[in-house]
């Protein structure tokens, strides 16, 4: 014969538990899949160290390169800021975008085809280098894909 509250402990109050910890487990996970991509990515630090490896990379490039040859090191920083808030603000961070549309900023640049290339490899490899998971990665050049259009003025 078991007590009152033995039966109550384990027919009521422990499924009970198990019930809630599972709620609870599903909703850490749901909170984790439906976060931002900015908190994702790990917030603004994270954003900035890819955005600084990126530029490095571009900037150094043999075909790349000629955007940034001749420009003074206040103009590149000022640029390099600009594109971090403008990823940041369109990642979900709480952060007003305030330089220009790309379309405005790149317009008669003649970015072309092999240029954006050299972009996205140098993104890819930083993406890889800082271990950003698959679906963020994606997401990250999912994003990158969309300013194409403004962007790139040549084949
Ligand atoms: C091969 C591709 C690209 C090249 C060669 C390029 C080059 C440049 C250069 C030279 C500037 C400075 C313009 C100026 O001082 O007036 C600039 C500005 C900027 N770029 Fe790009 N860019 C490229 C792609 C992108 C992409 C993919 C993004 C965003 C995801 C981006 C975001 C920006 C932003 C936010 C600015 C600053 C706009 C402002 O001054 O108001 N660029 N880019």
């Amino acid at each position: 014969m078991h007590s009152w509250f033995y039966k109550f402990a384990v027919k009521g109050l422990f499924p009970l538990l198990l019930v809630f910890a599972s709620t609870s487990i599903a909703a850490a996970g749901d909170e984790r899949s439906q976060a931002s991509l900015y908190e994702r990515l790990g917030g603004y630090n994270a954003i900035t160290a890819v955005v600084d490896e990126v530029v490095v990379q571009i900037a150094a490039d043999e075909k790349l390169g000629r955007f940034w040859a001749h420009r003074g090191k206040d103009g590149i920083a000022r640029e390099k800021q600009l594109i971090v808030d403008f990823i940041v603000a369109k990642a979900g961070g709480s952060l007003y975008y305030r330089g220009r549309e790309m379309k405005l900023s790149h317009e008669g640049m003649q970015i072309d085809e092999q240029d954006w290339e050299i972009l996205i490899d140098a993104l890819k490899n930083t993406l890889h280098k800082f271990n950003v998971p698959a679906r963020e990665s994606r997401e990250v050049l999912e994003f990158f894909d969309t300013t194409k259009k403004d962007i790139v003025e040549k084949s």
